[in-house]
This record gives C-alpha cells, sequence and structure tokens, in this order.
C-alpha cells in the first residue's frame, strides 16, 4: 500500500513522503480499513513540525488521528459481520506510529465508528477531532441549556460544529466571533444568532450590549493565549470558560475578575475524552449524523502525493478541514 511517512520532525516539504510499505494485517480486537479519506487537523501539522517536541515517539510516523473508509477485514475477536461497513475513525495517530494518511490501516475497533450511509467519507473525515472537541466543548461541565454561549472563532473547524452542537444542546443564545464577512456567513449559517467580528475595537462592547451588561454563560474558546484576559471581562458570574486551543503555550489567567465572579476554567484534549463522555459524544453524534442535522464544512482537498501541499494549506489558515482523497 502507499502510505505518507515522515521520520524527523520538520518543514512539510522536507519531511514528508509517500512510499509503498506493506499493508498491514488486523491484531486481535482490531479492524482493517481501506481509507477513502484522510482529516488533516492543526495538531497533525505541530506534531510534525516538530512544534510541541521534536523527538519522535516512534522511528517512521503516518500522520493524521481522523479519517474514514470500508471495514475490509477484523481480527480475532471482532464480528465478521463489520466486514464493508463504512466507517469513520477518530485517535488513529494518538499514542500510535500508523495514522490515517494510508490506503489503509489497521486499529482498534473501537476507533472505527459507523458512518451513516448519506454521510461521504470527506464529512466522516472531519469528525474525530473537530466535532468531538466541539461536542465535548458543549457538554462538558453540565452543559448549555438555556445558557448565552460564545463561540470563539466560530467558523472555524471546532466552532462551526461547536455553534451546532450548542443549538442542539438548548442554548438560548449563540454568540460567535469571526475576522470577517466570509467567516461571518459560516457561523450564521451553523446557527449563530449574531456573528462579531473579533478584530474590531468595539468587539467586547457589542458582546456586553447583546447580554445587557451581564456577559455571557460559556465561552467556547480558540485561542487562549490571545483572548483570556477579555474572556474574564466578557463572561458573567459564575460562567465557564472552555478552553480547548491556544496560540501560545502560556494562558495567562487574570486571577481578580476570575475570583470576584466565581468563573470556572476548563481546558482539555479531544484524545484524553473520559470513556463516559466519549460513549456520550458518540452516540449523540451518530444520532445528529442519523437524523442529517448536522452541518459539515470540508474544504481543500488533495491527493495523498500532494500531503506537504495539504499541510500546509492547514499552516495557512484553509477555511474547513482540509481533507486528503485517499482513494
Ligand atoms: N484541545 C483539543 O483537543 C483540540 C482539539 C481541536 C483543535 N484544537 C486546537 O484548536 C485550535 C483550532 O483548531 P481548528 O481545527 O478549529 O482550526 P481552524 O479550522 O483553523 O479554526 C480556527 C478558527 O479560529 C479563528 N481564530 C484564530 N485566532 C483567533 C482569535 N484570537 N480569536 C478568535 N478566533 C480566532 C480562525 O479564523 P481567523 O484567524 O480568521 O480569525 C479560524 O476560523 C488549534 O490551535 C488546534 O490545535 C485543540
Amino acid at each position: 500500500m502507499r502510505a505518507a511517512v515522515y521520520e524527523r520532525t520538520g518543514p512539510a516539504e522536507a519531511v514528508l513522503q509517500v512510499l509503498d510499505l506493506p499493508t498491514p494485517a488486523p491484531g486481535p480486537g482490531e479492524v482493517l480499513v481501506r481509507v477513502h479519506a484522510s482529516g488533516i487537523n492543526p495538531v497533525d501539522v505541530k506534531t510534525r513540525a516538530g512544534l510541541r517536541s521534536t523527538a519522535l515517539p516512534f522511528p517512521r510516523i503516518t500522520p493524521h488521528s481522523d479519517g474514514a473508509g470500508v471495514i475490509e477485514a477484523v481480527g480475532d475477536g471482532i464480528a465478521r459481520s463489520r466486514c464493508g461497513e463504512r466507517v469513520w475513525l477518530y485517535n488513529a495517530a494518538w499514542g500510535r506510529a500508523a495514522g490515517t494518511a494510508a490506503e489503509y490501516i489497521a486499529l482498534p475497533a473501537t476507533l472505527a465508528v459507523p458512518l451513516p450511509e448519506h454521510t461521504d467519507f470527506f464529512a466522516g473525515a472531519c469528525l474525530g477531532i473537530p466535532a468531538l472537541t466541539a461536542w465535548q466543548a458543549v457538554a462538558v461541565d453540565g452543559g448549555v441549556r438555556d445558557k448565552t454561549v460564545l463561540v470563539a472563532g466560530g467558523a472555524g473547524a471546532v466552532g462551526h460544529y461547536a455553534i451546532q452542537f450548542a443549538r442542539a444542546a438548548g442554548a438560548r443564545r449563540v454568540l460567535a466571533s469571526v475576522s470577517g464577512p466570509e467567516k461571518a456567513a459560516l457561523a450564521l449559517a451553523a446557527g449563530a444568532e449574531q456573528a462579531l467580528n473579533y478584530r474590531t475595537e468595539d468587539f467586547a462592547a457589542q458582546v456586553l450590549a447583546l447580554t445587557d451588561g451581564r456577559g455571557v454563560d460559556r465561552i467556547i474558546e480558540v485561542d487562549g493565549k490571545a483572548n483570556i484576559a477579555q474572556d474574564a471581562a466578557l463572561v458573567a458570574a459564575e460562567g465557564d470558560v472552555i478552553v480547548y486551543g491556544t496560540g501560545g503555550a502560556e494562558v495567562p489567567v487574570p486571577f481578580f475578575p476570575s475570583v470576584l465572579k466565581n468563573l470556572r476554567y476548563r481546558f482539555f484534549i479531544v484524545f484524553n475524552l473520559t470513556p463516559a463522555a466519549r460513549a456520550a459524544a458518540l452516540a449523540d453524534l451518530t444520532r445528529q449524523l442519523l437524523r442529517g442535522q448536522l452541518q459539515h464544512h470540508p474544504g481543500p482537498t488533495f491527493g495523498l502525493d500532494d500531503i506537504a501541499a495539504a499541510h500546509r494549506a492547514v499552516e495557512r489558515g484553509a477555511v474547513g478541514n482540509v481533507v486528503l482523497k485517499v482513494r
């Protein structure tokens, strides 16, 4: 099979290559999936670039945690009836050397979730990190029923789903921050009541005006480093700030506004959800997919051989999920 790999961290063009490798065999408890689409997320790109660590956990890595395809074979302990099943994949490159940027992947059967018939493989390849992160940011710590939510970066891969999940979970109001009109249109189409430009001077004043000076109950934050101080001013007493992303390693939380308002800060990483949260997320996501309720937002697509260009597109901040069309 053909698979993209890197053996050292560095710039995409310098370290990514596509090789012919043996097709893996599914081990006990595993499925073998013929990959149709491989979703690329910022974490895949940062890891390949060596932004977190230049030491590789494995001598050779096939990147990407997300993907979608069809089960072709199963290992011991897995029902043969799963062969032929359309699936979407999550956590495929988390603590594993072999991710989805390959024609085949063998992985634990629990990481291959049935993909409803009317959901295409490109959408399926956007679910693992973006949709599960958005779901958790909305559902964690009591959820958002009857609450006012501000989704920062509402046109981002995570933000776009977070708006939809907040609406589906019964939020009273959903506001979004964006950087311009194209992104505002995306956030509004996803269900935001207002999409406010966070780069304008009066962004904070607009949020406060829309909430009668009270602030929002929950902020779902894409860039903790840039926004955390302002978040403390825009969130209401007893509210919470759910930080899933940051533009830098330090997120300086302002103590006095936070303590005076009894604020709660929550950081999480989607790869490490508790089993209960994971099960709830998968069940609800499947329900919403079956109802055809979710808008997906696949972005530019590339072939497997163009994986370096695809990584560059993610680095440049492509709108929508960048996906490799593997088959
Ligand atoms: N903790 C986790 O498990 C987890 C899971 C998924 C993603 N993440 C992280 O979350 C971040 C976003 O991921 P993604 O896949 O959604 O990326 P994405 O598709 O590139 O979306 C990011 C969005 O945020 C906007 N944005 C950037 N800086 C902003 C700021 N200071 N304030 C408000 N909006 C801002 C961007 O648009 P503009 O630049 O035009 O504003 C873009 O629309 C990444 O850093 C990623 O590594 C973490």
